[in-house]
């Protein structure tokens, strides 16, 4: 966490509304710093949560987050119904769903493993596939490509070296397109990991990417 706190080129904050600054709102973490319990077991199944350090072939799930996954359970009615956080932990930790992880999961939760792949392939926010310590989704919908969003993703694939899904070489950047992320008001809006950055120009993209690297490492 750097000194001072960097600030987000616009966010909904900025439009006077509200008194509370972004760090009040959002915090200042850009990765995963929860506690692997997950806390209190309302927040123990929320939505997946990128940490600066996967472990692809960690095992699924002991000690504290063996602890976690219970706790998710005790939440749902059935099994099944808790698929959906416990492919959001395994991600957390493993940084992505592999078949392999998919069919343990499916192993944990007593489903088929056609089932689990047909509910994880389903939503985007999964990662089939491995991604950066950052993974960068540019939204190129409607609001924020009128504003300029295709040359906010050629920012990004400059400044990070690579093309659109590729990692870049030192492990800290994936850059998507994405649709709408809901922030239409404040185009063009990028979320990386799970936070928002909006009102993005291709000029801040440097910025951007330097303050998730020293945050990163
Ligand atoms: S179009 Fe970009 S957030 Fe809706």
């Amino acid at each position: 966490m750097s000194d001072a706190p960097f600030k987000n080129p616009g966010w909904a904050g900025n439009t006077g509304e509200f008194d509370l600054t972004e760090e009040q709102v959002r915090g200042d973490d850009f990765v995963g710093r929860r506690p692997k319990d997950g806390g209190h077991p309302s927040g123990a199944g929320t939505l997946p949560y990128m940490l600066a350090e996967k472990a692809p072939e960690a095992a699924l799930f002991e000690g504290e987050y063996h602890a976690r996954f219970e706790k998710i359970l005790t939440r749902y009615p059935t099994k099944m119904a808790a698929l959906l956080p416990a492919l959001g932990l395994a991600q957390e930790i493993r940084g992505h769903l592999s078949p392999e992880t998919m069919d343990r999961v499916a192993e944990l939760l007593e489903l088929s493993p056609a089932y689990v792949r047909g509910v994880a392939t389903f939503y985007t926010m999964y990662n089939k596939r491995p991604v950066g310590r950052h993974l960068v989704q540019v939204c190129t919908n409607i609001s924020c490509n009128l504003a300029g969003a295709d040359d906010v993703v050629d920012a990004f694939l400059r400044y990070t070296d690579t093309e659109l899904g590729e990692t870049s070489e030192d492990g800290n950047f994936t850059v998507i397109e994405a649709e709408c992320l809901a922030a239409c008001g404040f185009p063009t809006c990028v979320q990386i990991n799970s936070r928002y950055f909006e009102n993005v120009t291709p000029a801040e993209v440097p910025k951007i990417c330097e303050h998730l690297k020293a945050q990163g490492e």
